[in-house]
């Protein structure tokens, strides 16, 4: 191994976190833990994670379940379109894969909502390949530390695969988002504490500014504003139709806009649009 990454691994060998989803190796469970982290902070993930295995433990008995009680074992996750995708995901695992997920990025790619992030983190974290891994925070770590500048995606995707040791993709990948969680972090990146600072690209550059994030592949943008959005409003909807349907004429007043009855119904056909609530005989229900 190169030190830069024999350091990084004895690192996460005494602070690598003890997360529920890094005991298992199966592709499923990997599956609902990276679309639970997408967007979704890895405390309110462990408290779910679980519990959503508990009730969906295996790719069939999801697809066997109505989408509509994948999106109520959702609640409280946030960006809800990610709960019909998973039942989705795993439909067409029944129907095209003998209800297994497949195995190759060609085919994880194709799965619905699996990105090239989402198909790679499988690949990694349930297969032990070694592939790099490029989201929001293992990418601050390949522009910082790898490039010292910002990147492409392509050439983010190919220095995060060329920095893999060989044979330890699982363990490397883990480490990089812990690195990237306490240690590199967004704002604040603690580099006193970091245990390949000698090696880091920016750092022994002098840290030159900007900060090599700052227009990045794979760095997201901060969210947008939620109070007063669209969002709050779907969240709002689909929350009270985990408790029973909702009548169109109270749409308004259950989506928070109770004089904009045209928001309120063009928001709810939106959901309708995205799978996560049906119309019948003008109430709205999950699906
Ligand atoms: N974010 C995405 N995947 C993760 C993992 N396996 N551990 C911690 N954070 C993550």
């Amino acid at each position: 191994m190169r030190p830069v990454q024999r350091e990084l691994i004895e690192w996460w060998s005494r602070e690598g976190r003890d997360l529920p989803w890094r005991r298992s190796r199966d592709p499923w469970a990997v599956l609902v833990s990276e679309l639970m982290l997408q967007q979704t902070q890895v405390s309110r993930v462990t408290e779910r994670y679980v519990r959503f295995l508990e009730r969906f433990p295996t790719v069939v008995e999801c697809a066997a379940a109505p989408v509509g009680d994948v999106i109520d074992e959702w609640a409280g996750l946030g960006y809800n379109r990610r709960a019909v995708h998973l039942h989705r995901t795993a439909v067409r695992c029944v129907e095209h894969h003998d209800g297994a997920l497949p195995d190759t990025l060609t085919e994880l790619l194709d799965l619905p909502g699996v990105g090239p992030y989402t198909a790679r983190a499988v690949l990694v974290f349930a297969h032990e390949r070694d592939i790099g891994l490029v989201d929001t925070n293992a990418g601050r770590f390949v522009a910082r530390a790898l490039a010292g500048r910002p990147l492409p995606a392509k050439e983010a995707q190919a220095v995060a695969d060329a920095a893999v040791p060989g044979g330890w993709g699982w363990t490397w990948g883990q480490a990089v988002f812990d690195l990237g969680a306490s240690v590199c972090r967004k704002r604040a990146p603690r580099c006193g504490d970091c245990p390949i600072r000698l090696h880091c690209a920016w750092a022994t550059a002098g840290f030159r500014t900007p900060d090599p994030i700052d227009g990045s592949a794979g760095i997201s943008a901060r969210q947008s504003r939620f109070d007063g959005s669209d969002r709050q409003g779907r969240g709002r909807l689909v929350d009270a139709m985990r408790a029973g349907p909702v009548e169109h004429d109270a749409l308004a007043a259950v989506m928070g806009w109770p004089d904009d009855q045209a928001r309120a119904a063009r928001v709810a056909a939106g959901l309708v649009a995205d799978g996560l609530a049906v119309v019948e005989r003008d109430r709205y229900r999950l699906p």
